[in-house]
């Protein structure tokens, strides 16, 4: 994909000049123009009384990044070892509540009032995409994908407790119609990425491995929101546990993140194992679409080289 990027910096003292705050430039702008808002909460930042609001321009001429063929990669044996991690150290995420109050866009929710459902998505108009800390949210959706990625310290220590709750309940149904669900890898740290990573690109080198594995920084596993579930092998799309899988887990708030056929959207392979937490009315909505998360959105997921 080729993008052109041009940064324009707004400051704080303009915006009160009569911008209505950055929202309605989003909605006068076309679809492939998302906005990009940066917010830094660190107590040095938020105490400056300047704010910097960063818009980018996107072309979207989506030179298709030309896969390699579907069956040569690794998708019978990707991601062979559970990742299980035990991190334990403290979260570091500071959502948008120690955002400036002078922050340009009116803020549509990060996590917390996203998991409530609190959110607008998919209207029509650009996505709204804040960067807070370095985490990227898009329409208050938090997004980890190749073109988005997440600080190396971002660090939420294990899965969000509403997507564990979620997970539970989803495993208590299918197990009431005789299914079994298990979770075989969840949070994952960026540094326990940075060694699967290095891992799958040694054995079946870069290209091959940057179809099914994350690049450190570029996991959902570390967003504490993402799951696999059962097996790591495509024919689990097969199963009983597979087909419950995908017909239910929007009832619980989850999406088949990488779907089948989706991998220039996705920037991934199809894994029907891996599913993304998004609460239960974006999820349902987003399955219903037939559209994968970043056409949903419509943002990019793409690396930069
Ligand atoms: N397998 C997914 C893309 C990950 O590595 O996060
Ligand atoms: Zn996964």
């Amino acid at each position: 994909m080729k993008k052109i990027m041009i940064y324009t910096v707004l400051l704080f003292c303009l915006c009160l000049c009569g911008c209505d705050g950055g929202q309605g430039s989003v909605t006068e702008t076309t679809s492939t123009v998302p906005v990009v808002t940066t917010v830094t909460t660190t107590a040095e930042t938020a105490a400056k009384t300047e704010e910097i609001v960063t818009v980018l321009f996107e072309t979207t001429t989506t030179a298709a990044e030309t896969t390699a063929p579907e069956t040569t990669a690794a998708e019978t044996t990707a991601e062979t070892t559970a990742e299980t991690t035990a991190e334990t150290t403290a979260a570091v995420t500071t959502a948008a509540t120690a955002a400036p109050e002078t922050a340009a866009p009116e803020k549509k929710g990060f996590m917390p009032s996203v998991l409530a459902g609190e959110y607008t998505y998919n209207d029509g108009s650009a996505p709204v995409i804040e960067i807070v800390d370095g985490v990227t949210y898009v329409n208050g959706i938090l997004i980890a994908n190749k073109t988005y990625s997440l600080p190396e310290d971002f660090n939420p220590g294990g899965l969000h407790p509403d997507a564990e709750a979620a997970f539970d309940n989803m495993q208590a149904a299918a197990a009431a119609e005789g299914v079994a669900l298990k979770i075989i890898s969840g949070y994952r740290s960026y540094t326990q990425q940075t060694k699967t990573y290095a891992t799958y690109s040694a054995r079946d080198g870069k290209e091959a491995a940057d179809r099914y594995s994350a690049r450190p920084g570029h996991s959902e596993h570390q967003t504490g929101l993402a799951m696999d579930i059962n097996s790591l092998q495509q024919r689990f799309a097969d199963t009983a546990a597979g087909k419950w899988l995908a017909a239910h887990c929007a009832e619980y708030g989850f999406i088949i993140r990488y779907g089948a056929g989706k991998e220039t959207e996705t920037g991934f392979m199809y894994e029907p194992w891996h599913i993304r937490y998004l609460g239960v009315d974006l999820a349902k909505a987003v399955t219903e679409s037939g559209l994968c998360l970043e056409e949903y959105l419509g943002i990019t997921s793409a690396y930069a080289e």
